[in-house]
């Protein structure tokens, strides 16, 4: 997808397994905000500039030797992150938020935010698009389906076909996520490297009443003529 199929629209991006839920799951414990990035040296630079922040993420889903924590959405409870920012650098969800970095209202969405997220799309009143991280370029069916939990709850919008499938496939296997996340290829993974307690909780949907949403920089800069589409330091925070 090209930088400039999301530009001027409202996009989520889905990495349900388990970026963006781990980027929920911050925010929702009182996290000031958190910063994704693509390039894992980026992120030490960052971390090294800024200094009172914690590195977290992974690659081969484990987290760097150097990092404060990996991606579970459980390593981040109150005690460990409230009042404090996170960058985290992720295999395929930092990737795909930095892609739309031409969009203009940006947030994280997973099925553990889908209803929030749903909401906000509709106070945003644009043309929204659903932007699924996936797996090394390909499909993630946790994303498709967690896509699909969202276009399930957004009212007002005329959908895609893509968006109709995706709620389909939703609609199909929404009484037992767990199950759904666990036969995703990148599910299965998680589920066999130990990581069962992250897939139970990216598969609550609804549990986390939060939106990560893109703004400018930590101090909020709206200044008119700023290109924030090329910002650096593209901070989320809640809604
Ligand atoms: C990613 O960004 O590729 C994922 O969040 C990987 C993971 O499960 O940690």
């Amino acid at each position: 997808m090209p930088p400039e199929a999301v530009d001027g629209k409202a996009v989520v991006v889905v990495d349900t397994l388990r970026a963006t839920t781990t980027m929920a799951a911050m925010l929702a414990n009182q996290a000031e905000a958190v910063l994704p990035i693509a390039d894992l040296r980026e992120a030490r630079r960052l971390k090294a500039e800024l200094g009172d922040v914690l590195l977290a993420g992974e690659r081969s889903n484990r987290p760097p030797p150097d990092f404060d924590g990996g991606n579970s959405p459980l390593e981040y409870p109150g005690e460990r992150v409230a009042g404090r920012r996170i960058i985290l650098t992720t295999t395929n969800g930092t990737h795909a938020i930095e892609r739309c970095r031409l969009s203009r209202a940006l947030s994280a969405g997973a099925l553990v935010n889908a209803a929030a997220v749903a909401r906000w799309l509709g106070t945003v009143g644009r043309d929204a698009v659903i932007v699924l991280a996936g797996q090394e370029g390909e499909l993630a069916l946790e994303d498709w389906l967690a896509g699909g939990a969202i276009v399930e709850r957004a009212q007002g919008f005329r959908r895609s076909d893509a968006a109709e499938a995706a709620r389909l496939a939703y609609c199909a296997r929404r009484d037992d996520l767990l199950a759904a996340l666990r036969d995703c290829e990148h599910g299965h993974q998680l589920w066999q490297q130990g990581m069962q307690a992250d897939l139970v909780f990216a598969s609550r949907e609804d549990s986390l009443n939060i939106v990560p949403v893109r703004s400018s920089e930590p101090g909020g800069d709206e200044t008119p003529g700023r290109n924030r589409g090329q910002d650096r330091e593209a901070w989320f925070r809640r809604a």
